[in-house]
């Protein structure tokens, strides 16, 4: 059981970046700062934890980042961090930096090195869920997606134009890693006649089918939103046009997917998340990531979060179907 009380917080932003992730350091700082915590940014992720490279953070010096996207710590993919020696580099600038609590703010990657952190350590972790692919276990969402879907959508919408005008069909690769939850999404509110998910197996005569269905019913151009997790759609939109006579092009989105402004939903979310992430650490609690369920804050276990697989919404799934008809 730990005795000392909470004085200094260290954060961290791993991993692919999200927007509102800056919205989130603000949040922390800002809370910290209310409760006299002091507060260190680690720079470049976990690399930044490795070589010990840290910064002060105050109220005033995370002043104007809450709209803005990326990460004003920067982050990074970071190999060395899944080796013994990283993390033992890790724990070291923790102990020498006096950190008490730490909060990481990330996805499921960096959620997964932050357990195996923690049974290294005596610093209580706390892991914010930042990403635009909403994978991860515990949370309705992640930061980032809504402005994600939003980023997609914008971009989808003008695509719809010029597939009226050529009566063409457009296929639309969009992130996620392995995972479907923004195509789904995405596929939803742009109205696509087909959405392509990971998690759904599909047949390619099936699909040729759907294709020469909707043009027999009159649907003249098409949209069909393609998860990147589902293989190569390169070669996928070839097989289409070839199997179905239609004009088929294909537009990958990529990463503008993760940048700009976040939308003032995903602020929201950051800011909520943060201030219960410092809670819990003021509270001496740690081995938990914070997460959004039926419009509550709440706290869940890391352990849980990184072992069990979240599941794509059944609802939304019949939802799509029967909006694409
Ligand atoms: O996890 C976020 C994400 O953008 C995924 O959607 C995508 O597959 C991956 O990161 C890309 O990773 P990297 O930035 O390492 O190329």
């Amino acid at each position: 059981m730990r005795k000392k009380l909470l004085k200094k917080i260290a954060v961290v932003t791993t991993g692919g970046d999200a927007p509102g992730m800056n919205a989130a350091i603000r949040g922390i700082v800002r809370i910290a700062a209310s409760k006299k915590f002091r507060v260190l940014g680690f720079r470049r992720g976990w690399e930044g934890l490795i070589t010990n490279t840290s910064t002060p953070l105050s109220p005033r010096s995370v002043s104007g980042i809450l709209q803005l996207g990326g990460t004003m710590l920067h982050t990074s993919r970071c190999p060395e961090f899944e080796k013994k020696e990283g993390i033992k580099k890790v724990t070291e600038s923790l102990a020498s930096n006096h950190i008490d609590g730490l909060v990481v703010i990330g996805g499921n990657g960096s959620f997964k090195g932050a357990l195996e952190l923690s049974t290294h350590t005596d610093t209580l972790i706390v892991g914010i869920p930042a990403s635009i692919d909403n994978d991860i276990f515990g949370t309705e969402e992640t930061i980032g997606f809504d402005t994600a879907v939003n980023t997609a959508v914008a971009e989808i919408d003008k695509i719809r134009d010029t597939a009226v005008s050529h009566e063409r069909v457009f296929m639309i690769e969009v992130m996620g890693r392995e995972r479907g939850f923004l195509a789904l999404e995405i596929g939803l509110t742009v109205g696509a006649e087909i959405i392509l998910l990971p998690e759904v197996p599909y047949r390619k005569e099936k699909l040729f089918e759907i294709v020469r269905e909707n043009r027999a019913k009159g649907k003249k151009s098409g949209l069909i939103i393609a998860a990147e997790g589902i293989g190569d759609t390169r070669v996928l939109a070839a097989q289409i046009q070839q199997n179905t006579q239609t004009e088929v092009r294909l537009s990958i989105i990529g990463y503008a997917q993760r940048g700009g402004n976040p939308t003032a939903r995903s602020r929201l979310l950051a800011s909520l998340f943060a201030n219960r992430a410092v809670e819990l650490l003021s509270g001496e609690e740690g081995n938990r990531i914070v997460g959004l369920h039926d419009g509550r804050i709440v706290a869940v276990d890391l352990h849980k979060s990184c072992k069990t697989e979240k599941t794509l919404d059944p609802n939304l799934l019949r939802l799509a179907k029967l909006l694409a008809t």
